[in-house]
């Protein structure tokens, strides 16, 4: 059976490819089919030789630097192991049961201020909150927090920068109820330097979003595209980007998708690879040339890239494919007057994006421009909570459906 048709979140199965490649190497791993053979008894063994090979305790009177490179290989064998491990038991007990109930992350994003990134968002957990879904919604726009005043709290005591100075030892202390049913992880922009978080700190975070107590958690994101922003856009299951019909926001807009997948791309085979085993310079010039070429001379597009890997790096092309199936952005269309602007809007985004950037851009919905909304902003009550069978409440019922 072909993998990418399991109902298996395609980010579990890139994960699980990586972890591969550490235990079985890259051949066995980056086989279509390898995902299909896992089985608990060959990642055992797999994990026995291995660890034979780099246990620290095993090789005495090696010399300090490679005793140092065993044990680094040795910690991201176990690390792959438990992945591998855990993957299996997925698949193994009721997958059904285990896909439904795993948490959706759901990643608001956009480049451009002042389009609604924060109100949709809020709306979203007011929405899904009063459908019963334990709701937690992050503020990550670090630079400019603000999520709080649109779920009715004029300040916010803990924020997320307690988590990145150590001030609490989890996340989940600092969530707080709101008044309108979503959990908040508030922010707070006022100290100089908010916005500076290390690239280890930013991980940690990453991994505890995953392990936050909530049937979804929504991030709402700043207007920029630095790599924390992106990053923390990434590390959604669902991909939001927020536009208006105006061409400076739908252009920002795309150009939020592209960087989003060049810094994917990056992060799975350049310089911050989560797999040393995995980084290829090459492979990352190529990638570099594909997306910000500013001529033509070089492959400037996803697809040249795909004929150069294939020629250059065929090993590396399943799990190139993979990926640009796995990114598939959805956009929202907010404060639209005429309907009638909309569909150009998403065809000319959609089309752009399949020939030059080989994905696959989705279309979630549009938003009217509202003055009800603009007034909740001021009068600090979510639209939704306001008028809970209202349009607004109705177009995030057809949206949270598609998601
Ligand atoms: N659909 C809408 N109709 C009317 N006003 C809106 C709508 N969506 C957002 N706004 C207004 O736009 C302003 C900016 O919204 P905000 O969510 O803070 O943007 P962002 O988070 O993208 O910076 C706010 O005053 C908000 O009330
Ligand atoms: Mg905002």
């Amino acid at each position: 059976m072909d993998y990418l048709h399991q109902e298996i979140p395609s980010q579990k199965v890139s994960q699980a490819r990586i972890a591969g490649i550490y235990l079985f190497g890259a051949h066995r791993a980056l086989d279509p089919d390898f995902i299909n053979k896992l089985s608990l008894e060959t990642i055992k063994n797999a994990f026995r030789t291995k660890a034979r090979c780099f246990h620290p305790d095993l090789h005495g009177g090696r010399p300090p630097e490679t005793v140092e490179k065993n044990r680094q290989w040795f910690i991201k064998v176990k690390e792959s192991y438990e992945i591998l491990k855990d993957f299996v038991a997925c698949q193994t007990f009721e997958p059904e049961a285990a896909v439904v109930r795993q948490k959706r992350i759901i990643a608001v994003g956009g480049a451009k201020g002042g389009i609604g990134k924060s109100t949709f968002a809020a709306n979203l957990g007011v929405f899904l909150a009063a459908q019963g879904r334990r709701t937690v919604m992050v503020d990550l726009d670090l630079g400019g927090a603000n999520l709080h005043l649109y779920l009715g709290k004029t300040s916010v005591k803990k924020t997320i920068n307690d988590y990145f100075s150590r001030a609490v030892s989890s996340l989940g202390e600092l969530i707080m109820p709101t008044k309108f049913g979503p959990h908040l992880i508030g922010g707070d922009s006022s100290q100089l330097g908010s916005a500076n978080v290390s690239f280890s700190a930013k991980m940690k975070l990453l991994k505890s979003l995953r392990e936050l107590d909530a049937d979804y958690v929504i991030i709402d994101l700043g207007s920029n595209t630095s790599f924390n922003m992106l990053d923390f856009f990434l590390a959604g299951d669902s991909h939001l980007v927020v536009t208006t019909c105006e061409p400076a926001s739908y252009l920002e807009a795309y150009n939020f998708i592209k960087v989003g997948l060049l810094r994917r791309l990056n992060r799975l085979f350049g310089e911050e690879s989560a797999d040393p085993g995995q980084k290829n310079f090459g492979l990352q010039s190529l990638i570099h040339e594909a997306t910000m070429s500013p001529n033509g001379s070089k492959a400037n597009n996803i697809p040249a890239l795909l004929e150069r890997v294939k020629a250059g790096y065929p090993d590396y092309l399943p799990l190139l494919r993979e990926t640009l199936a796995a990114y598939q952005p959805y956009l929202v269309v907010n404060q639209v007057i005429d309907v009638q602007d909309v569909p150009p809007i998403i065809r000319r985004i959609q089309d752009v994006a399949r020939k030059v950037l080989a994905i696959k851009v989705r279309y979630l919905g549009t938003l009217p421009f509202m003055e009800t909304v603009k007034r909740s902003t001021l009068n600090l009550v979510p639209e939704v909570a306001r008028n809970s069978r209202g349009p607004l409440a109705q177009r995030m019922a057809a949206m949270s459906k598609e998601l």
